[in-house]
């Protein structure tokens, strides 16, 4: 059976990095399945509105920018930068009703800029994921990427909350030795977040970590730690201690975000962000560090999920009755999690047209 695929619009999501979007441009990507315009004030302020003129409907980024209006191309309507049409051209001069274009919430945070596509009305700041260690950890151990995935983001999210993959799919700078599957993670939820974690004895640890530990190849503590936040947003951490329990203080840990924005039900933009807290100042240690986990992720973790999806066409991972196995905890979790969120959300939107 098909489904047809509804998205959550009453959350945050990256739309883009704010590297990716230059002090001049019209920059648009599709979000949700709708196209959306986003570009700098003249103060550098981001704004997002939907890229379609409400004229015939030409992709507003082909137009040019008037100060902080934007002009479409085609007959020359001119819009503010909350989507207000403040000239037409045309005959009087008369600007129609209906004209304005729809403008979407965005706040630029920690390097990613955040949209809301639901109801302006519920868009929360403070309900912005924290990712403020990307902003007080020193630019040389900061790296942020963008990856495009065609796939769905469910998929994306399941590969991060069941992370034994790892061992099998992945080579051996950040494997475990097997160590991982073997393990029944802890799956909780708290505050309508899911968090899953591994906690195992490594002997060494994995050499991503190990090789910045006192003892590379003596026995250390490890974990991993994924907090998902609705609809795809997810922290991992992950650390290596030797003679102590306290990973931040006296090992080593990644600071890592990986973040799915649905482009349409079948693709999708995967943001990734890392610090850490060991060789914080060696910005040529973080190039490399980055160019690997690029490496790992767009030659083993994609090529596999397309395959994975284009398997699977576009039936539902549940319609194919998948075989479970007792890492697929916290991915299942977080899909019935999600999916409640869904199903309420379209729920409220029923009630509230009849
Ligand atoms: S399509 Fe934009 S003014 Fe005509
Ligand atoms: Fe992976």
């Amino acid at each position: 059976m098909e489904s047809k695929i509804a998205f959550l619009e009453n959350a945050w999501y990256v739309a883009a990095l704010s590297t990716e979007l230059g002090a001049e441009a019209l920059f648009h990507r599709k979000i949700l399945d709708v196209n959306v315009l986003i570009y700098r004030k003249q103060d550098g302020t981001p704004v997002a509105l939907r890229d379609r003129c409400p004229h015939r409907f030409a992709p507003l980024h082909m137009g040019k920018r008037v100060g902080d209006d934007v002009v479409c191309q085609y007959h020359g309507l001119r819009f503010d930068c909350s989507g207000k049409c403040k000239h037409s051209p045309h005959g009087n001069g008369q600007i129609p009703k209906a004209s304005d274009v729809r403008s979407f919430p965005l706040v630029e945070r920690d390097g990613f800029l955040w949209i809301w596509p639901g109801d302006p009305a519920l868009a929360e700041a403070s309900s912005i994921p924290d990712c403020s260690e990307y902003s007080r950890s020193p630019k040389s151990a900061v790296a942020h990427v963008y990856m495009h995935n065609t796939c769905n983001y469910e998929l994306l999210a399941d590969n991060i909350m069941d992370l034994t993959h790892i061992d099998h799919l992945h080579g051996p700078l950040i494997n475990t030795g097997g160590k991982l599957s073997p393990l029944i993670p802890n799956v909780t939820e708290v505050d309508g977040k899911v968090v899953i974690r591994w906690d195992w004895l490594a002997e060494p640890a994995m050499p991503l970590l190990g090789e910045h530990l006192a003892e590379p190849k003596a026995p250390a503590k490890m974990f991993f730690e994924v907090v998902w936040h609705a609809p795809a947003v997810m922290r991992l951490r992950v650390g290596a201690v030797q003679g102590s329990d306290d990973f931040v203080k006296d090992g080593v840990v990644l600071f890592d975000y990986h973040i799915m924005t649905p482009e349409s039900a079948m693709s999708t933009h995967y943001f990734f962000a890392s610090t850490r807290n060991y060789l914080t100042d060696d910005a040529a240690y973080n190039e490399g560090k980055m160019q690997g986990m690029l490496g790992a992720f767009t030659l083993e973790d994609k090529p596999m999920i397309e395959a994975q999806q284009a398997e699977m066409g576009t039936h539902d991972l549940w319609a194919l009755k998948p075989v479970l196995l007792s890492s697929d905890a916290g991915a299942i979790r977080v899909r019935r999690v999600l999916k409640a969120m869904i199903e309420a959300e379209q729920g409220a939107r029923l009630r509230a047209v009849s």
